[in-house]
């Protein structure tokens, strides 16, 4: 393996405090309707909490993007061509990142995540399956464009954004990352999206309100880090996870609802909460493959193959990026 020191990008204070996490919890505790972006779930007990999550026999994403890889990453490489820099936004999952970097012939492998402790160790397994594969690891929030290392600047790249993590965006901020993807790949580049489809109610709650409390677990993670890392004294015990349809969005919904009145206070600031009041902590968009293939339009991406599964569940999209040019 070649793995390249990587590069750190994500600012903390002199007490090691993540600076865009605590100014992102006060301020969304200080609103109206409370809500934390969902991208802090993810330190190590939340990264890890969500690859159970995956595994759930309720959460069926994971599962069928996983099988649409396996019986389609040769057709996808065929598209795709020998050669490329596979950029993998998120550190990327142990399952499905080798059955693409198994078919595709890739120059070098770089992924992106924000929490550099599940980056690193998830590129070590990965080495070990792919010794002579060169792998640049780069500590950083992908919702900016990201500037490359040199030494992969003028290869052809591909974005893998697997996962369905796009639905977690609301529609006009899936544009803005779509099109700093655009940004950070270059021209004559693509981009493999795995995104989640819309279908029956019953289904989504499920799989996000699991009979094993493991999706509430991953849901009230967010208390425990906040209490840790923003010195915060919030009471766990006085909230409870939610899951909800929003049909208006067409999206699941997770909040932590206070089950009682409470008051608390994080990094010094004070907060009260009503009983039934919520913290809104995620949103998880379902699109059809009009809807999706607009998306992707709208943000500088010309989709140029859908694949899915026999139950409509899930889909992969392979775009290439629009060319610049006038339009009339
Ligand atoms: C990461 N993301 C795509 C997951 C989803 O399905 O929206 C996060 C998740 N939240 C609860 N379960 C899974």
């Amino acid at each position: 393996m070649a793995m390249q020191a990587d590069l750190k990008l994500v600012e903390h204070d002199e007490d090691g405090v993540d600076l865009a996490f605590r100014a992102e919890v006060l301020r969304g505790l200080s609103e109206q309707q409370k809500a934390i972006p969902a991208r802090w779930f993810y330190d190590m007990a939340g990264s890890e909490l969500f690859e159970e999550v995956t595994r759930l026999p309720e959460y069926y994403p994971s599962r069928v993007e996983t099988r649409l890889l396996e019986s389609h990453a040769g057709k996808i490489a065929e598209f795709v061509g020998p050669g490329r820099v596979v950029v993998e936004f998120g550190s990327g999952s142990s399952v499905k990142t080798p059955l693409l970097l198994r078919e595709l012939d890739a120059s070098a492998y770089v992924p992106l995540d924000i929490s550099g402790e599940f980056l690193r160790r998830s590129c070590s397994e990965l080495s070990a399956k792919f010794p002579e594969l060169t792998i640049i690891p780069i500590e950083a929030n992908f919702m900016r464009s990201v500037h490359l290392p040199g030494s992969v600047e003028d290869l052809a790249r591909i974005g893998f954004f697997p996962g369905s993590t796009i639905g977690n965006l609301v529609p006009h901020t899936a544009i803005d990352l779509l099109r700093s993807m655009r940004d950070t790949l270059g021209d004559r580049s693509q981009l493999l999206i795995g995104i989640d489809r819309y279908k029956n109610v019953d289904r989504l709650i499920a799989a996000y309100d699991d009979t094993q409390g493991i999706t509430a677990s991953f849901n009230l993670n967010l208390l425990t880090r906040i209490n840790r890392e923003l010195g915060g004294n919030i009471p766990l015990d006085r909230f409870r996870h939610v899951a909800r349809w929003n049909p208006l969005w067409s999206r699941i919904e997770m909040h932590l609802e206070a089950t009682d009145d409470v008051a608390f206070t994080v990094s010094g600031k004070d907060v009260q909460m009503r009983e039934g009041e919520t913290i809104h902590t995620e949103n998880s968009h379902k699109y059809t493959p009009d809807q999706a293939s607009l998306l992707l339009k709208a943000s500088g991406w010309t989709p140029i193959h859908l694949w899915t599964d026999a139950a409509d569940d899930f889909m992969l999209i392979l775009a290439d990026a629009t060319e610049h040019r006038s339009a009339p």
